[in-house]
């Protein structure tokens, strides 16, 4: 394990670090049993920043109130490594934007805008923006943000905007940053496919995760690594973070019958599902280095006449 601990560099530190790397793998595999007492049991005492924030959430679980706290969503996504990964995003859509030259733009899961808006400072941006979210209360800080632009709010999941598409609608840069992996990979095949006849240009932006299997000993320990770094990256408010919503996505990842929420996957398989549906001339771009894995732009091109259709 990769911790940076005091007490690493002795006999005893090594010990002591694969004490506790013991204790977190048998956590991790307690909770993919659905058995929180033996999980509490392992991290009893902390040790890392992990170990004492998942004890202290499975405590918290037992009284079921660490869930919903927006203002712990806010920390983490104000701070952090998000600061240098936001601003790594932008720059790419804004080159994206210079290449492409859009008219239109459609943003899939635009969420509060916090990608799209820096983005639209380039100075090719487009002046009509489609925005698709499904969340109305994200939805509506986007739109209140982009004073100025021809807007075109649709409040709905992508999947019924894809596949009702008029045939003639065509945006020339269709972009996604961080939220086309809330599909089901069947689903996402279907939207892609409904797309492609409508997009210039396909440019997404995900975390290329390692492809392991779920719950396996090389998924423990690539999941106590990634969140034991992401939890490091927080300091004065890391317990509110913690507690409030890194813990309960670590758990909800792990625990059988949790609603699954994120279905990700390496940079290769998304070139090739979107290749699968249509889209050409698919590239990789590595982006940024995350405490959870590195950030990817792919971008594609749509189906040729739908880049025509409209000139
Ligand atoms: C992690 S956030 C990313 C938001 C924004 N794109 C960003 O980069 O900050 C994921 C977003 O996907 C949205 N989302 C969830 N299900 C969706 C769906 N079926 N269609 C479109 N967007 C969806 C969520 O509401 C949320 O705003």
């Amino acid at each position: 394990m990769r911790y940076v601990l005091p007490w690493r560099s002795s006999v005893v530190g090594v010990w002591l670090a694969r004490t506790v790397t013991i204790y977190i793998d048998e956590a991790l595999k307690a909770l993919a049993d659905g058995d929180l007492d033996r999980a509490r049991e392992a991290v009893r005492g902390g040790g890392t920043p992990l170990t004492a924030a998942l004890a202290e959430h499975l405590e918290d679980v037992r009284s079921g109130s660490v869930y919903d706290q927006p203002a712990a969503f806010e920390a983490f996504i104000n701070g952090g490594g998000n600061v240098g990964l936001y601003r790594a995003v932008t720059e790419a859509l804004g080159q994206v934007y210079d290449r492409a030259r859009p008219s239109s733009l459609l943003d899939i899961g635009c969420g509060d805008g916090r990608a799209l808006l820096p983005a639209l400072a380039s100075g090719n941006a487009p002046a009509a923006v489609t925005l698709v979210e499904p969340s109305a209360a994200l939805l509506d800080t986007a739109v209140r943000a982009l004073d100025g632009f021809e807007i075109d709010a649709r409040h709905t999941g992508v999947e019924p905007f894809a596949a009702a598409l008029p045939e003639d609608a065509v945006f020339d840069v269709t972009q996604s940053t961080f939220a086309l992996h809330t599909l089901p990979h069947e689903v996402r095949d279907g939207v892609l496919a409904d797309l492609v006849g409508h997009v210039g240009v396909l440019a997404v932006v995900e975390f290329d995760v390692p492809d392991l299997p779920h719950a396996s000993p090389e998924h423990r320990r690539f999941l106590a690594e990634a969140y034991e770094r992401g939890l490091t990256e927080y300091d004065t408010d890391r317990a509110l973070v913690a507690q409030g919503f890194l813990m309960p996505v670590l758990t909800g990842q792990l625990v059988p019958g949790a609603t699954r929420a994120t279905w990700e996957q390496p940079a290769s398989r998304w070139a090739e599902q979107v290749t699968r549906a249509g889209f050409t001339d698919v590239e990789v771009t590595r982006l940024h280095d995350y405490w959870w894995s590195p950030a990817f732009l792919l971008t594609a091109s749509g189906s040729p006449t739908a880049a025509t259709r409209r000139r």
